[in-house]
């Protein structure tokens, strides 16, 4: 069986995180921004982490290449033609607006870059394709309030909000109120949780709000928690390969997917940082065959699962 074959969303892949080293070096010429790495080579040794932070500090430093309307938007297509490539009919794609405001760039230049780039990747592909956007928990609710304010005139290409960036010490119930006016408005909703916070913060990310758990694999800790995911069929997120990459789990072999998939959780697989965890979705699906004794069934059981967990 071949992975690209079967029709799968992408849910939890976040567009910054899609930039691959040589589009990297590329815009850092082009804008004269200067960059700790001069060579292809020299920008993947950077992509070895030990914690989510270490991989953060390496990704913000990336960002600050995005300067452009068309940077956005060439990044838009490029990430969906190689999704596209991988089965994926449906992206839910997350972005973090925070990060390029706090760098001067225009909101209207971040967002129409990016929505350009989603046309012309579906006139091509067919790929559909939905923005979530992200407020960042390492700084203030305040600031999340007003970014949610911010992007309002792009609502209509808006289908969720997202909480990403430093898990430990920024738990969801700090963003009660960012999450209250995001159903508020009619809007989705999700939380980075459990990924290296533990069950507890799984267990805020559900009472502010949130509709899917991007990663939750710490729920396997939490035996009632992971029969209350299973009973309310919440999607779980999941990323395989950042995990493995981020030291969340020591191998693919000990990834709590096995556990959580057997126990009835509704899983999806996705990439979270291709280019920084050197995997797209379909390397994801292809791991947990190869290192996790996944077999044909259960990789078509969960393409159709991420397809039920979209929204849309
Ligand atoms: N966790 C939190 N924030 C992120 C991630 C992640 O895996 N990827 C990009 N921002
Ligand atoms: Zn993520």
């Amino acid at each position: 069986m071949r992975v690209e074959d079967l029709p799968k969303a992408e849910l939890h892949v976040h567009l910054e995180g899609t930039l691959e080293a040589d589009h990297l070096l590329e815009l850092a010429r082009r804008h004269d921004v200067a960059m700790p790495w001069r060579t292809v080579e020299e920008v993947r040794a950077a992509y070895a982490f030990s914690d989510l932070q270490s991989f953060l500090d390496v990704f913000f430093v990336g960002c600050r290449v995005l300067r452009e309307r068309r940077d956005f938007a060439d990044l838009a297509h490029r990430y969906l033609t190689r999704a596209a490539a991988d089965g994926v009919v449906r992206a839910e794609v997350f972005f973090g607006p925070q990060t390029f405001l706090a760098l001067g760039v225009p909101l209207a230049d971040q967002l129409e870059g990016i929505f350009e780039g989603f046309d012309r990747a579906r006139a091509e592909t067919g790929i559909d394709a939905a923005l979530i956007t992200s407020a960042q928990r390492h700084r203030p609710e305040a600031d999340a309030l007003a970014m949610l304010d911010a992007v309002m005139p792009w609502a209509e290409r808006i289908v969720g909000f997202g909480l990403g960036s430093t898990e430990l010490g920024n738990p969801p119930s700090g963003f009660a109120r960012y999450f209250a006016t995001v159903r508020d408005r009619g809007f989705h909703a999700t939380a980075h949780a459990g990924e290296e916070g533990g069950p507890d913060y799984v267990r805020e990310a559900l009472d502010v709000g949130a509709e899917r758990i991007d990663h939750g694999v710490r729920s396997v800790e939490d035996p009632d928690l992971v029969r209350l995911l299973a009973a309310q069929r919440v999607p779980l997120t999941v990323c395989p390969l950042s995990n493995l990459r981020l030291g969340v789990v020591p191998d693919l072999a000990a990834h709590p997917v096995r556990a959580l998939v057997d126990a009835g959780v509704l899983v999806t697989v996705n990439s979270d940082d291709p280019s920084y965890f050197r995997g797209y979705v379909g390397d994801n699906y292809r791991a947990l065959a190869d290192e996790a004794g996944f077999g044909d069934e259960e990789l078509t059981a969960l393409a159709a699962d991420s397809l039920r967990a979209c929204w849309r």
